[in-house]
């Protein structure tokens, strides 16, 4: 279905002589007495030809032909064009997105390929909250682009590779407790780590030792190299426990060590082509004074005035690093899926890396790189009530599985207490769904880039902008039809829909929204608008059954009513689907 903007959009085009690429912005408009969209074309049309936007407006307006799909379409202000749709036109278009089951999200018009890298934990450590949000945001974001209709590729880019082997290897080899292992091995490991690292700040000799074991894994040793891969088995066994408590799948999981072999051809080109150089004993790769000074990676102003700020590619003791293995990955993805867009989902603190990245690479490889959308799709940190970042209270970093307990049984609590007639058994897949969706949704919720307070008692509120509310909004709409079936009354659907209640107006137009929000939050990389978009969507489904009675309205106006309940609980189980968020039958 093509959006309503769209519609507009091209109805005002041929209202308009010579129009050329102008773009122009039909938005909904903010308050309900100015219509329902608003388009400033004539203001933009007027600022090119220099030309009075009322008169232009007017002109526009004598030549629109928009009869079939607005009631009114009044100039306002400096040049707007407001739009009030005709309540037989939505009710027609309400009972199309019925029968569709994209519900009115338009198809696009070349569906593209898109590399989602996200989630990438590093092996033999715990999955920390600060893995979450690239988890949940980007796992969101691939749902909402395979739901528009593009092709998706969700790569893990797990650290699997570098200088921590090393101590890890001589760590498994003198302090490994072999119950502790088997009890929890990456509470082990990371015990393990921590221990030979402070030894290594402290002992030259380990560190040494430590080096040693690192060298004869990168040789190629059998007994490291077995070591390392069983490190990686138990590391993935417990980062797909997480995955399948939170629903979240990959299509492939390559691992930095999967470019190994990669590395060096791709720093002997960089210094063959001249993008990098020898600089204290490693290669770097410096600004080539092309962009203005202030959008260069390569360079950073202090007091002094701008000086060089280098992404190294290979580190003096001839090992390559993250920069590096980046490159090689973006390379090999590009052969391998020709991708339209790569989408790297991390924390904000990695933005410096990426843009260096980016840039190292179009000056490596131009052609590939004018094929592809590079995005940093970056987030803040998760603070604590303190403002700090988000600890124990002994000041440890919270580890995800037991953050996801913790929300299982906080929701159980209030979900044994609500529904004590429930055997254990449901108040526990209950809880689940509650706990595990309201950690989600308290995620996607806040703007990406902003830090946000981590508050149990807010995100498990049935009150309010949450997933429990949102949950317990479907909830209600599935309670109607179990209360009619308990009635007696075999619904079939198939009822009309009729607009006729300015509830019911409001209800159809809110429907009708969902085909615009989707596409925008691919654009931007934002779930948070289709999180706001479900939220005004349960706000404006209870104005509606507020105001107009369901079960106890007859004949044609109960069946569509019935209608409006059920695309409502649709789009919010869809909605909140996207979201990576399942909804309950009973909560
Ligand atoms: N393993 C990294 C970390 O935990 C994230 C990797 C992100 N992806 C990438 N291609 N660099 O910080």
């Amino acid at each position: 279905m093509e959006t309503i903007p769209s519609l507009l959009q091209h109805r005002l085009l041929a209202a308009i002589d010579d129009p050329g690429d102008a773009v122009l912005g039909i938005t909904q408009t903010s308050d309900p007495r100015f219509g329902d969209y608003q388009a400033n074309a004539a203001m933009v049309l007027a600022k090119q030809r220099k030309a009075n936007p009322r008169a232009l407006a007017q002109q526009i307006l004598d030549r629109l032909q928009v009869d079939d799909i607005c009631s009114a379409v009044e100039i306002a202000g400096a040049g707007f064009l407001n739009f009030r749709l005709r309540s037989e036109w939505v009710q027609a278009r309400v009972e199309s997105m019925r029968g569709d089951e994209r519900l009115g999200v338009p198809a696009p018009s070349k569906p593209r390929c898109l590399v989602f890298d996200f989630s990438s934990p590093n092996v033999a450590k715990p999955m920390h909250v600060g893995h979450i949000r690239s988890t949940i945001l980007g796992d969101s974001l691939a749902r909402v682009a395979e739901f528009i209709g593009h092709k998706v590729v969700r790569d893990n880019h797990i650290g699997d590779w570098g200088t921590q082997f090393g101590m890890l290897l001589l760590a498994w080899k003198t302090i490994l407790i072999p119950s502790a292992l088997e009890a929890d091995p990456l509470l082990e490991m990371e015990r393990m780590y921590k221990d030979v690292s402070a030894r290594c700040k402290e002992d030259a000799s380990v560190l040494e030792a430590a080096r040693h074991e690192l060298v004869k894994l990168q040789a190629g040793d059998a007994e490291n190299l077995a070591l390392w891969k069983e490190m990686i088995r138990l590391s993935q066994s417990q980062f797909d426990s997480i995955y399948g408590r939170l629903g979240v799948r990959f299509d492939v999981t390559l691992g930095e060590s999967f470019y190994n072999e990669r590395l060096k051809p791709v720093v002997e080109e960089l210094l063959a082509k001249g993008i990098a150089r020898e600089s204290d004993g490693a290669a770097c790769v410096f600004s080539d004074g092309v962009e203005p000074k202030e959008q260069d990676p390569f360079l950073i102003k202090d007091k002094e005035g701008w000086r060089d700020n280098p992404a190294m590619v290979l580190k003096s003791d001839g090992a390559a690093n993250y920069t590096t293995t980046d490159l090689a990955t973006l390379q090999y993805r590009l052969e391998t899926w020709h991708p339209d867009e790569i989408a790297y989902v991390t924390d904000g603190r990695q933005q410096l890396h990426f843009r260096q990245m980016f840039a190292v690479f179009r000056r490596w490889l131009p052609e590939a790189a004018a094929s592809v959308k590079l995005s940093h799709v970056w987030f803040g940190s998760i603070l604590g009530d303190d403002g700090k970042p988000f600890k124990t209270r002994s000041g440890e970093t919270i580890r995800l599985a037991d953050l996801l307990d913790e929300a299982q049984e906080r929701s159980f609590a209030q979900v044994s207490e609500r529904n004590p007639a429930l055997s254990v058994e449901e108040q526990r897949e209950i809880a689940r769904v509650i706990g595990i969706g309201a950690v989600k949704y308290a995620d996607l919720l806040p703007h990406r880039q902003g830090d946000y307070v981590f508050s149990w008692d807010r995100m498990l509120s049935f009150q309010g902008n949450t997933a429990p509310y949102l949950q317990n909004a479907y909830v209600r709409i599935r309670s109607i039809f179990r209360k009619l079936a308990e009635a007696g009354v075999e619904w079939a659907g198939g009822g009309q829909i009729l607009l006729e209640h300015p509830a019911e107006i409001a209800l159809g137009k809110r429907l009708l929204e969902f085909g615009e929000v989707l596409p925008m939050v691919l654009e931007d990389h934002r779930p948070n608008t289709l999180a706001n978009y479900l939220y005004e969507l349960a706000n404006t489904f209870h104005s509606f059954y507020e105001a107009c009675p369901v079960l106890k309205s007859e004949g044609a106006q109960k069946a569509s009513r019935l209608e409006l309940c059920e695309l409502s609980a649709r789009l919010l189980k869809t909605g909140l689907g996207l979201l990576g968020i399942e909804v309950p039958e009973r909560m």
